[in-house]
């Protein structure tokens, strides 16, 4: 038998009616980065992202640009695809719902639910948000508006297909119960646990008011509501029902990613979804908070999103790959702020690992040539960063297996400070003024291996100074194929490595996001 061999996290299929801002880029890119540092744990992985493009909100996109939806989605597309490509990711896979391979499993995933009597035709009067593309019901709207939005509701009165979600929910409260880690964070789980307790209703599945959506199969008059059909582009991707050697290579899911406005659907519809259709359930589903803007949610609906284009041209994407994880705990609600950051972006990368690479690369260039001399007998000094090394990988593998972001990137830039502490207290100028040769060596020699290690741990964010760093040190091979932790062994670098002094990486910026006019 195939067994499960592939670790397998996903993004939420962003909706097309509009481009992405922040918001977007800050689930895509922690995706990312974990993606990153399983694969250099030598996993193999897949890594999923992708567009929905069916259901009202992307089809009065269209309307509004003229366009009929096929050809809206397969123009702006191109968009998400390009800003994906500005920001480094490196998605396995990108999946559209309008895609065939998707519409086909789709059909036979629901024909199955209908077979087995889960789906019922009843006539339905609610109120739904079209910008979330949900039902609400009276008493979650706020002064009579969508909570999430802002925005009025619409009063929808249809026949329509439904789920029987309600029959499910026993042995939903039984699974939240036997694995408190499908819920992540915790307190993001009570608050899922208490909305089933409270029983649930069933699902309408299908509209008959616009034909922007996938056929229901056993009656054409009605397509399937956009939610049923997204949420199953997990499957898809994993290769259900076109494929299942691969889907057991894949599934379940090891990490859905999303933001905490979409958390229902991933905790209580979709493992419905897959009980009733006898499938494994994910293993984690990951909320995080949101990036605010003015105190409010960043949106395509409100038009408060910033483009990731607008941060990446100052800053460089590594500095917004970096930004977001270090600034907001993972699952906490952050406000997007130009002054926090323009200080990070100084501090962190232009002086901290910024400072750290010229200083030794400038040291070896004027003291060595540009070769890197082979170290003397480690000292307390050498010893004590070797071991911050050890502990910033640990404190880092840890964080990560909870996905703690912010707490990863602490503990690395722990040993950035440790190296640039280091340096400072051995003062090599002084030891090159004194003749004293082998201390001097002995100092480079683990200021180089230093930055080597720094190279290593940072690569997963910084995926262009990572690389940069590596080379210009002199490491042997790609960055890219080195494995952690095994790499990390302290001595890596070879003795008489080639060494290239690098400018600054991060040039310091003012506050206006300008770099700063050289002092002196
Ligand atoms: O909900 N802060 O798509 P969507 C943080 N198509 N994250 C944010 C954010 C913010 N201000 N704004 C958006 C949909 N996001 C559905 C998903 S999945 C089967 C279908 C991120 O375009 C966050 O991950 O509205 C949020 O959950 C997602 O974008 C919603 O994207
Ligand atoms: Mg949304």
């Amino acid at each position: 038998m195939t067994e499960k061999d592939t670790f397998y996290l996903t993004t939420p299929i962003y909706y097309i009616n509009d481009l992405p801002h922040i918001g977007h880029a800050y689930t895509t890119i922690a995706a990312d980065v974990l993606a990153r540092w399983r694969r250099a744990h030598g996993d193999r992985v897949l890594f999923l992202t992708g567009t929905d493009e069916h259901g009202q909100k992307v089809a009065r996109a269209a309307e509004a640009g003229g366009l009929d939806p096929q050809a809206w989605t397969d123009q702006i597309v191109e968009r998400w695809k390009a800003t994906w490509a500005e920001l480094d990711i490196t998605y396995d896979d990108f999946i559209r719902t309008t895609e065939e391979r998707h519409v086909l499993p789709v059909q036979h995933l629901w024909q199955q639910l209908y077979d087995q009597g889960d789906v019922y035709l009843d006539s339905y009067e609610g109120l739904y948000c079209v910008a979330c593309e949900q039902f609400y019901s009276p008493e979650e709207l706020v002064d009579g508006l969508c909570p999430i939005h802002g925005r009025p509701v619409e009063t929808v009165r249809e026949e329509n297909y439904f789920f029987r979600i309600s029959k499910y929910a026993d042995r939903l409260l039984e699974h939240y119960r036997d694995h408190p880690e499908f819920v992540r964070p915790d307190t993001r789980r009570r608050e899922v646990v208490s909305f089933v307790e409270q029983g649930l209703q069933d699902l309408s599945i299908s509209r008959s008011s616009f034909t922007w959506g996938v056929p229901i199969p056993w009656d054409p008059r009605h397509v399937m509501y956009v939610w049923v059909d997204a949420l199953q582009n997990y499957l898809t991707a994993a290769g259900w029902d076109a494929d299942m050697e691969r889907f057991a290579r894949v599934w379940p899911a090891d990490y859905h990613f999303v933001g905490k406005d979409i958390l229902r659907f991933h905790a209580v519809t979709w493992p419905a979804i897959l009980l009733a259709a006898g499938l494994p359930l994910p293993r984690t589903v990951q909320a995080h908070g949101w990036l605010l803007v003015g105190g409010e949610k960043m949106s395509k609906t409100k038009l408060t999103g910033i483009a990731p284009h607008d941060l990446v041209e100052p800053f460089g994407s590594d500095a917004v790959r970096y930004f977001f994880q270090r600034e907001v705990a993972f699952g906490q609600d952050g406000n997007f702020s130009w002054e926090a950051l323009v200080e990070r972006y100084n501090a962190d990368l232009a002086n901290g690992l910024g400072n750290l690479a010229s200083r030794v690369t400038a040291m070896v260039e004027r003291y060595r040539d540009g070769v890197l001399p082979g170290p003397g007998p480690a000292t307390d000094a050498e010893v004590a960063v070797q071991e911050a090394a050890g502990r910033a990988y640990a404190e880092a593998a840890a964080a990560l297996e909870e996905v703690a972001y912010e707490r990863a990137l602490a503990a690395i830039w722990r040993f950035v400070g440790a190296a640039n502490a280091y340096l400072s207290e051995r003062r090599p100028w002084d030891l090159a003024k004194a003749g004293e040769d082998l201390a001097l060596d002995t100092t480079l020699y683990t200021g180089a291996e230093a930055l080597r290690v720094a190279a290593l741990l940072t690569a997963p964010w910084l995926t262009r100074t990572a690389p940069a760093l590596w080379s210009a040190i002199g490491a042997r091979g790609e960055l890219a194929e080195a494995r952690l932790p095994g790499d990390l062994a302290w001595g890596g670098l070879p003795r008489g490595a080639r060494v290239e002094r690098v400018g600054a990486l991060f040039p310091r910026l003012d506050a206006e996001g300008n770099v700063a006019r050289r002092a002196g």
